[in-house]
């Protein structure tokens, strides 16, 4: 039988979005990418992350640049604390850490914009750190698959969703096996109307047998 990760990774393979940020392990590049993409569309994170790229090759290029230049490029995406904190990072990795930046989880989860979802995201693309994501996508391909009904956004659900990733992650190739995750989340079991007919792991799936898709995950009202 193959482990679900492997099924995940396979899928992934063959169906991944060619994005630009997947072809390479430059931890800036990978950061650019993970802050745009917060609370944004890949569709349209695109073209900013584009620009900003274009911009700002590298994080020496990012830290000298005048903040208003940042918000400028910024516009439209929202959250301008985003852009804010990305100088204010891109400045502290240029003098602390001569402009080297870092790929290691407990350096990043330091650095201001960065929590856990982006420290594990980097360290992972980057240099195959085995820290597992936990992002929106993430919960509902566990909650599914695995029926969990505890709430996505209570403390206990957390920690709860956290350890089920961090047991699944595939220790031989954990960058790999996050964005298949992700990948899977938010192109094949989507919040509405997934795509369960040419699911590989549907007949693992606990929501999919007990047709309980569109009841999980649970998120609380608070
Ligand atoms: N959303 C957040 N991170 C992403 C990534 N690495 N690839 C695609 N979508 C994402």
């Amino acid at each position: 039988m193959m482990l679900f990760s492997d099924e995940l990774i396979a899928w992934y393979r063959q169906n991944k979005r060619d994005l630009p940020w997947r072809n390479t392990n430059d931890p800036y590049v990978i950061w650019l990418s993970e802050i745009i993409l917060q609370q944004t569309r890949v569709e349209q994170g695109l073209p900013y992350f584009n620009r900003f790229l274009e911009a700002y090759p590298t994080v020496t290029d990012f830290a000298a640049a005048p903040e208003d230049d940042i918000l400028r490029l910024w516009q439209g995406l929202g959250y301008y604390s985003r852009g804010r904190n990305m100088l204010v990072t891109a400045k502290l990795v240029q003098q602390h850490f001569g402009g080297k930046f870092p790929t290691g989880y407990e350096q990043l989860i330091k650095l201001k914009g960065i929590g856990e979802y982006t420290a594990a995201a980097i360290a992972s693309f980057s240099a195959d750190e085995p820290r597992a994501v936990v992002d929106g996508n993430v919960y509902r391909v566990l909650a599914r698959y695995f029926g969990i009904s505890e709430p996505i956004n209570s403390t206990q659900g957390k920690k709860i969703f956290q350890q089920m990733a961090d047991e699944l992650l595939n220790r031989e190739h954990p960058g790999l096996h996050n964005q298949a995750m992700m990948e899977f989340g938010a192109t094949l079991c989507k919040p509405k109307n997934p795509a369960c007919g040419i699911c590989p792991v549907r007949l693992g799936c606990h929501a999919f047998k007990h047709n309980a898709i569109n009841a999980l995950p649970v998120k609380l009202n608070k």
